[in-house]
């Protein structure tokens, strides 16, 4: 596909000498398209040609001709604003599309490439925290979109499986077994006697003393122990797959924290080795005082390793398996300073290369409209697999009410149920608080999930009642030449920019937001323009424009994790 900001930095190469590529990276969209498809901000060379700007873009403007490719160019201000040829435009991006079909948009700059994505990774034998819901869809998305881009998406499913809260479960069990009812769910009633244990411990100093005591039985082989952690490493998987298969979630690995217990050694040795380890109040640290962070504990002072020790381990394990090109750890933002410790140390241990390689992404928390915190309120564990249960089930409703002879009613339901948690979950840059609220979330006319899926089925219903979907070779593009036509096809022309810069800033959020706007150009498209009309040859181009939205409609909500429905 031709590709618009080469041919202008091209251009504007032939005037100035400067490098291509540098000029290129100038070259901005301007956010109100009255200004023009793309915009040369000139003050980039001011200090270069020891000019003003604006004298600059009209000096530019003197030399450059229009062409075939752009049809107008102005100067606003200090800028030199390019109108790409509106005709060229249109053959390009849907000529591409009949020449890719479902691949449209696809790359392949990260062919050869493994990327690590560590996501999901909740803590078993406890509650399953929302925020572990955040991680999941986010990591879910990045995996997707790394693929588009060609690279191998490795998904580690970073189990925490080890630790005290199992010590918690196993004296609990062995008190109060009797008084919970496990024919129903196992794995309920463990999370009843994790959260009961937690709660009277602290009246009750003499259960943490217990706690630990049954961990350290686990971590010295004990057989009873360690079936009971079997068990429950068991039990709790086999509750997170209903909903890893709800969000359609896939993990190469589910090596989780208990995996490297016996794999800490090697790096504990390589950090002696490489004189990294101090002493310090009886624990063995890695001092990182010179980088202003606290020191990454690696030995505490009782002797044990700590999540910092493992998740080193875990680390250079994945270097050796998967020598990847980037690392991504989806965790939320209270863990910023372990991943800068860990990445540190590495770096310090001689690693540069992977070190620079990784990155923790970060996100905010999950709260209700009132700024409040969801499932903070000690006590009350919030299942994800519930939430989803409850959004499926209220869509089911609105279903029942609104259009009750659908058919395959189920499966609509789920797919719009699940879709809208996810949408809502990417719908704003990461780092932001996500609001939880389901007025809001399940609305079909707002800017979520069941929206896109709501336009999407409305491409199918035109393209079902046509009954067809033209040639590329029928499709006169003059009849696609009104404002809202043009609108859209600038929108698909940007979907493969628009996915790369979601991988550059690991934001699935910025494909959302390009679906949103996709979306509702083609409503606005759709409302002002008939599409099956007199005209065959203005009804052909509009049904191929159609279909070539549905389609990239679709393909971008699957890279978020979503799924579409035919109907709704
Ligand atoms: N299990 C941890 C938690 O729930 C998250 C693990 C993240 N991944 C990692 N490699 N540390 O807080």
């Amino acid at each position: 596909m031709i590709d618009f900001k080469d041919k202008i930095a091209e251009k504007i190469g032939n005037i100035i000498n400067m490098d291509i590529q540098e000029l290129k990276s100038y070259i901005e969209i301007p956010k109100d398209s009255t200004m023009g498809d793309y915009a040369f901000p000139c003050f980039r060379l001011a200090k270069e040609l020891k000019k003003v700007p604006n004298m600059i873009a009209n000096e530019l403007k003197d030399q450059l001709a229009p062409d075939e490719v752009v049809e107008k160019i102005e100067v606003v201000g200090g800028y030199l604003n390019f109108y790409i040829a509106k005709s060229l435009l249109i053959k390009t991006v849907l000529e591409e599309i009949a020449k890719t079909g479902d691949d449209y948009g696809k790359q392949d700059i990260g062919k050869g490439k493994n990327v690590v994505i560590d996501y999901s990774s909740p803590n078993i034998a406890k509650p399953f925290h929302i925020g572990h819901l955040r991680s999941t869809v986010i990591g879910g998305s990045l995996y997707k979109i790394y693929q588009f881009l060609g690279y191998k998406s490795i998904g580690i499913n970073y189990l925490g499986d080890w630790g005290i809260q199992f010590g918690k479960v196993m004296a609990g069990y062995s008190m109060w077994k009797d008084e919970y009812d496990f024919s129903k769910s196992e794995i309920d009633a463990i999370l009843k006697i994790y959260v009961r244990y937690s709660k009277e411990e602290k009246e009750n100093p003499e259960l943490t003393d217990l706690a630990k005591k049954w961990f350290k039985k686990l971590e010295d082989g004990d057989e009873e122990a360690r079936k009971t952690w079997e068990w429950l490493r068991k039990i709790s998987l086999e509750n997170y797959e209903k909903t890893y298969k709800l969000l359609n979630c896939k993990f190469d690995s589910y090596h989780g924290e208990a995996y490297y217990n016996d794999k800490m050694d090697k790096v504990v040795e390589e950090l002696e080795q490489k004189h990294l380890l101090v002493e310090s109040e009886g624990a063995k640290v890695v001092m990182l005082d010179e980088y202003d962070m606290p020191p990454c504990i690696i030995i505490t002072s009782s002797g044990t390793t700590i999540y910092a020790t493992r998740d080193l381990a875990a680390l250079k394990d994945r270097i050796e398996s998967y020598h990847f090109a980037k690392a991504l750890y989806v965790v939320g933002n209270e863990q910023q300073l372990h991943f800068k410790q860990i990445f540190k140390v590495l770096e310090l241990m001689g690693y540069e290369e992977y070190a620079k390689n990784c990155e923790h992404i970060p996100f905010g928390l999950v709260v209700d409209k009132n700024g409040e915190k969801i499932g903070s309120r000690k006590g009350n564990s919030v299942s994800l697999e519930e939430i989803l249960q409850e959004s499926i089930e209220k869509v089911r409703k609105i279903i029942e009410e609104k259009n009750p002879q659908l058919q395959d009613k189920e499966e609509i339901a789920r797919k719009v149920g699940v879709g809208a948690i996810i949408f809502n979950d990417l719908a704003n840059s990461r780092i932001k608080d996500e609001i939880f609220d389901w007025d809001m979330l399940l609305n079909f006319n707002g800017e979520t999930g069941p929206y896109i899926q709501y336009i999407f089925v409305r491409t199918n219903g035109v393209i079902k009642k046509a009954g067809y979907v033209p040639e590329i070779k029928e499709v006169e593009i003059e009849k696609l030449l009104d404002n809202e036509a043009v609108n859209t096809v600038k929108l698909l022309y940007a979907f493969g920019e628009t996915v790369k810069l979601a991988a550059e800033k690991n934001e699935p959020s910025i494909l959302a937001r390009y679906l949103i706007d996709l979306s509702q150009s083609y409503s606005n498209f759709y409302n002002e323009h008939k599409i099956i009309c007199e005209d065959k040859k203005t009804q052909d181009a509009r049904l191929y424009l159609t279909s070539a939205c549905g389609r990239v409609i679709k393909k971008g909500a699957e890279l978020l994790g979503m799924e579409m429905p035919d109907e709704m």
